[in-house]
């Protein structure tokens, strides 16, 4: 099991000479790295058993080191960064020759982001180098949003853990893209209705199974162990009366004899919650004795549509 902690300094050491850091951020945690360091990044990609032809995001601590990683920044990335950084939301821009082709998977961009999560960006102004970091979670399964949950999974494999409590928002960056126009490449913790309404209108290209633009969006990703479903709960049920049910709901509590645990993510019908809480909610009906997890979709606004994005994803 890895060291846990907020020394930000062992930190830095630990990075400075090559090993592994898993960061808390708004979103996930991350499993970070040098991303200027190919054998520091090539250890990312051992530990999570992650494929090379999958990029990895690169963390910087705030807009003004853009330029030093990529050649240039359309007007509307400008824009949004001023507006949401830091934040949620990766943005892919061409990189330049400093960022290594591990890190963007022979990509000629990089995606660039600066996380809103304090003891990370005390972190990165420590820092002479950006972060690569991809979600601290073995390839495939679920992110993490809590130290303990990295400590679980790759507890043996990294350096130290630094804890920053719960992830605030729960979901994964969105990415977007200018091609030259505006797409986005992975719904997320910026909500897309917030990012059309500064730029306007904006492409989706977030389903393909094999895109190579955007390997993250594979369409099994996020996914528990356990089989599940999601659907209308009611419906479902009857289907699994004989196993062992574990019920994610939005907001209202369902009954049935062979519902054995049943997490409700915002009683309240807030979207933001229900995101927050997405992930670990999953683990634990995943960690729990059910067979099966029905889940229900959720309004599809604002951060509803990621959480739905994840639900599909992890569903069979
Ligand atoms: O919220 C997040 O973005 C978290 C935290 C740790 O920052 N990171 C994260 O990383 O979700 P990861 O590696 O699990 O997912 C990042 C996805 C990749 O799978 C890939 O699809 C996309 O971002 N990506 C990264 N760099 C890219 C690039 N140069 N071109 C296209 N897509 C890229
Ligand atoms: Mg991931």
């Amino acid at each position: 099991m890895a060291d846990i902690g907020t020394d930000i300094l062992r930190a830095k050491e630990i990075l400075q000479r090559g090993g592994l850091v898993a960061i808390p951020t708004e979103t996930v945690y991350g499993l970070a790295a040098n991303a200027l360091d190919v054998t520091a990044v090539t250890r990312i990609f051992k530990a999570k058993n992650r494929p090379h032809f999958d990029p990895l995001i690169v963390h910087v601590s705030d807009a003004d080191d853009v330029l030093t990683y990529a050649e240039s920044l359309p007007p509307q990335a400008r824009t949004l960064m001023n507006a949401f950084w830091p934040g949620p939301l990766t943005i892919l821009l061409p990189k330049k020759s400093i960022i290594p082709d591990l890190v963007t998977s022979g990509l000629d961009r990089v995606g660039l982001r600066s996380p809103d999560q304090s003891l990370t960006q005390s972190l990165l102004k420590e820092l002479t180098f950006p972060l690569a970091a991809p979600s601290a979670n073995p390839f495939g399964y679920i992110s993490p949003t809590k130290a303990s949950h990295v400590n679980d999974q790759l507890g043996d494999r990294v350096d130290y853990i630094l804890d920053g409590g719960e992830c605030s928002v729960g979901v994964e960056s969105t990415i977007i893209g200018f091609e030259p126009t505006p797409v986005v490449h992975r719904i997320g913790g910026l909500a897309v209705e917030q990012i059309t309404k500064l730029i306007g209108d904006v492409q989706l290209r977030t389903s393909s199974g094999s895109n190579p633009h955007a390997p993250g969006q594979l369409d099994s990703h996020y996914a528990p162990r356990k089989p599940m479903f999601t659907g209308d709960i009611e419906k479902l049920l009857p289907q699994y009366s004989n196993q062992s049910v574990g019920v994610l709901s939005f907001q209202q509590a369902f009954t049935g004899a062979a519902i054995h645990q049943q997490i409700i993510l915002s009683p309240s019908g807030n979207v933001d919650e229900a995101a927050q809480r997405l992930f670990s909610a999953m683990r634990e009906l995943d960690q729990s004795s059910v067979e099966v997890i029905l889940a229900e979709w959720v309004p599809d606004e604002g951060l509803g549509r990621a959480i739905n994005d994840r639900l599909r994803r992890a569903s069979f």
